[in-house]
């Protein structure tokens, strides 16, 4: 095969790959119910700011159990479920590695919007050594907070 051939068919299976993740990412949005009206632009805003590493949640599915998640972590199965964030008691998924820094935090709190805010203005500031690296600016922290707040409220398993 001769170079520029071979080139082709390098960037034949790079635009595959790349088609199927766009075509994921369509199918995982259409494939969630309704919203009431106003909700759609913080869904869309969860799943480009958050779901790569914490899969799409269900919503009105009010525990954290692995089953309510919709889709898992869309690139990096990193972070935790988030069904049921809020109110949930921190660093409270059994089984997920959670790191030292975090551990050593998360004594028997909740995640309310306080908590929420603080963690997501600078996951790094509130928790020196989390393995989430994250700030979020205004206005979409709030959008994302009212979001997990409406859809994605503790209840006891
Ligand atoms: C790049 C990956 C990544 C992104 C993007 C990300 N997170 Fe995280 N998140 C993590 C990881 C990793 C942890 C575990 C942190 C630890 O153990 O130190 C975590 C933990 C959390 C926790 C604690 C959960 C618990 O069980 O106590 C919350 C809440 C959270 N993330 C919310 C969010 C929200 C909301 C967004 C979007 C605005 C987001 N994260 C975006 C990787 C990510």
């Amino acid at each position: 095969m001769g170079d520029a051939k071979r080139h082709m068919k390098h960037l034949g299976h790079a635009m595959h790959g790349l088609a199927g993740l766009l075509l994921l990412s369509a199918w995982s949005l259409a494939a969630l119910p309704a919203l009431a009206e106003g909700d759609d632009e913080a869904r869309t805003l969860y799943a480009k700011v958050c779901s790569k590493c914490h899969g799409l949640i269900q919503e009105d599915k009010l525990s954290w159990r692995p089953e309510n998640l919709y889709v898992p972590a869309v690139t990096l199965p990193l972070g935790p479920n988030l069904s049921g964030i809020y109110l949930r008691p921190a660093g409270s998924i059994e089984g997920y590695p959670y790191s030292r820094a975090f551990r050593e935090l998360a004594t028997g709190w909740v995640w309310d919007e306080d908590a929420l805010d603080t963690w997501l203005t600078s996951s790094q500031e509130f928790v020196r050594g989390s393995t989430m690296y994250l700030k979020v600016k205004q206005p979409t922290r709030g959008k994302i907070i009212a979001y997990l707040k409406k859809y994605a409220r503790y209840k006891k398993p």
